[in-house]
């Protein structure tokens, strides 16, 4: 037997061995966080983002990492309000009594973007760097406070489908991280390691898949939040 036909036999063997892996979009949706239970753990998460920067600040930590850092928190707040844009707010909207919370959360989202784009667009020798960080950490712990406080207890009376709706995010959100690199335009991009991040080939093919999900939920909206 030649080498090659060994290697591929033994290929073949180890293939037997890994369980096929069920593609995210054959899941059943109870198999995912409810959508209010997986935004409230990206809530959490970035607040002790935020709580370690601050904490890097005050142990005078390197540049670098501070700025990893502030990259890391921005990339994560992007998706985070992207995945509530495009899936959350608009399944809210579809009734009259949420709308103006709905919009006041969309109006808090272009704050937070502004702010994320004077971060990301500048370096940490700006001197209004850590500011800006501190002051997005806290508008953001405002927002929190207004979508955990009122808005995610509508989304349970409105009786949505949460667990569809978790499965939605989670898949947009993943296909989102796949390429961190596109989603904040930063000078500092290698500080943060998001150069290193390539391009997933399933992206598309996963994007395709979400926008049916997230269309399917438009389809009798009648009013978009995103720009
Ligand atoms: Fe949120
Ligand atoms: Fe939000």
């Amino acid at each position: 037997m030649s080498n090659s036909k060994v290697a591929t036999t033994a290929k073949s063997d180890n293939s037997k061995d890994t369980p096929a892996k069920t593609p995210e979009s054959k899941k059943s949706p109870e198999s995912y966080p409810d959508a209010v239970e997986l935004l409230t753990t990206d809530h959490k998460a970035v607040k002790n983002l935020f709580e370690t920067y601050q904490k890097l600040l005050n142990k005078a930590s390197e540049s670098k990492e501070l700025s990893a850092l502030a990259n890391q928190i921005c990339v994560a707040l992007t998706v985070h309000a992207q995945v509530e844009e495009e899936l959350l707010y608009p399944a809210m909207r579809k009734s009259f009594d949420t709308q103006e919370l709905i919009d006041e959360a969309a109006v808090e989202h272009a704050t937070v973007k502004a702010l994320i784009e004077q971060i990301t667009s500048g370096n940490r020798r700006d001197s209004l760097y850590d500011a800006k960080v501190k002051v997005l950490g806290e508008y953001i712990d405002h927002h929190v406070k207004e979508e955990e406080g009122e808005i995610f207890p509508k989304a349970k009376k409105l009786k949505l489908d949460l667990h569809a709706l978790g499965k939605a995010i989670a898949i947009r959100k993943a296909e989102l991280m796949d390429e961190p690199a596109d989603i904040i335009e930063n000078k500092d991009k290698s500080a943060a390691g998001l150069t290193e991040q390539s391009k997933s080939p399933k992206s598309s093919a996963k994007k395709e898949e979400t926008t049916v999900a997230a269309s399917k939920d438009e389809s009798t909206n009648k009013k978009s939040t995103s720009p």
